[in-house]
């Protein structure tokens, strides 16, 4: 039997949607437009594509959007100064600074992310949301994985009491997809590039979340019948070419739900981004 297929795009939408609502309330109860600034350094051609996403997502959905665009050269004290100046600014609620960072300040990238305001920290990456998520305090959470949970719950997937298995251990997606997974009381394993037997280990999971960055990692003999699998990886093997850490035509004859790539996990993310974003203005009402 195939999988039940998990479009990004129709949880994307609902997620959209859900944003735009609690904008328009944030509105008309408070006055209040949230707003977001993306700061982008330098010129790489992939974080231009991303960084217009999300200025035209935040437009689309009543979010007050800027971007701020610096020069390669950009020091790393010029970036603090411009931090801290949105720090201070009432328009904006949330602040990203879009990644990767050109060459002379990405050995900085920690101290420039730390100096956002945890309050705006709308990718979630700061140590007092990454503290708040371990210790189950209500904070912002990095936007992919939050994606990914929120995706299991409105597709009606249980994850209270479920195994899952997370492979991959980045501080962006395994390990927040941990804490977040342990929160809705789902037993989690997180599995790397050392773990013994792998497949022992995936085979176990109810929900199989796969963030390695390696094509068609996961295959089929790693996955049991009728079990969730979430695809995070995107990985380029040709021009025009995406797929994912999940071997998606052989999987799908195996799993009960599945997300492909491209199409999947993807377009969540600028979604959740619009949420934190408005999540971001409620908690700064307080
Ligand atoms: N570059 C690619 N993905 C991301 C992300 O989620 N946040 C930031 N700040 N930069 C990125």
């Amino acid at each position: 039997m195939s999988a039940r297929i998990l479009e990004g795009k129709v949880f994307a939408q609902a997620f959209r949607e859900d944003a735009q609502k609690k904008a328009a309330a944030l509105r008309e109860q408070y006055g209040v437009q949230p707003g977001l600034a993306v700061i982008i350094v330098g010129s790489n051609p992939a974080s231009q594509v991303y960084v217009r996403n999300k200025h035209k997502s935040c437009e689309a959905l009543g979010i007050y959007s800027e971007v701020i665009e610096m020069p390669e050269t950009t020091t790393k004290d010029e970036l603090i100064a411009k931090i801290d100046a949105l720090n201070a600014d009432s328009k904006i609620h949330g602040i990203l600074v879009q990644l990767p960072l050109p060459e002379q300040i990405a050995a900085h990238e920690s101290e420039i992310l730390e100096r956002i305001r945890p309050e705006k920290d709308v990718d979630g990456f700061h140590p007092v949301n990454v503290g708040r998520l371990v210790t189950g305090q209500p904070g912002l959470v990095p936007c992919t994985p939050f994606g990914c949970l929120r995706m299991l719950e409105l597709a009606g997937i249980p994850i209270d009491g479920q195994r899952a298995v997370i492979i991959g251990r980045s501080n962006i997606v395994g390990k927040p997809m941990l804490h977040l997974l342990l929160g809705k009381n789902a037993t989690v394993t997180i599995c790397h590039s050392h773990t013994k037997d792998l497949p022992a280990v995936t085979r176990e999971a109810d929900i199989l979340v796969a963030a390695v960055g390696r094509p068609n990692f996961v295959t089929a003999d790693m996955v049991k019948p009728g079990a969730t699998v979430i695809d995070v990886g995107i990985n380029r093997i040709a021009p025009k070419k995406l797929v994912g850490d999940v071997d998606f035509e052989a999987v799908k004859d195996v799993a009960g739900a599945i997300t492909p790539v491209p199409g999947g996990v993807g377009l969540l993310t600028v979604a959740m981004l619009m949420e934190n974003v408005v999540r971001a203005a409620e908690m700064q009402l307080q």
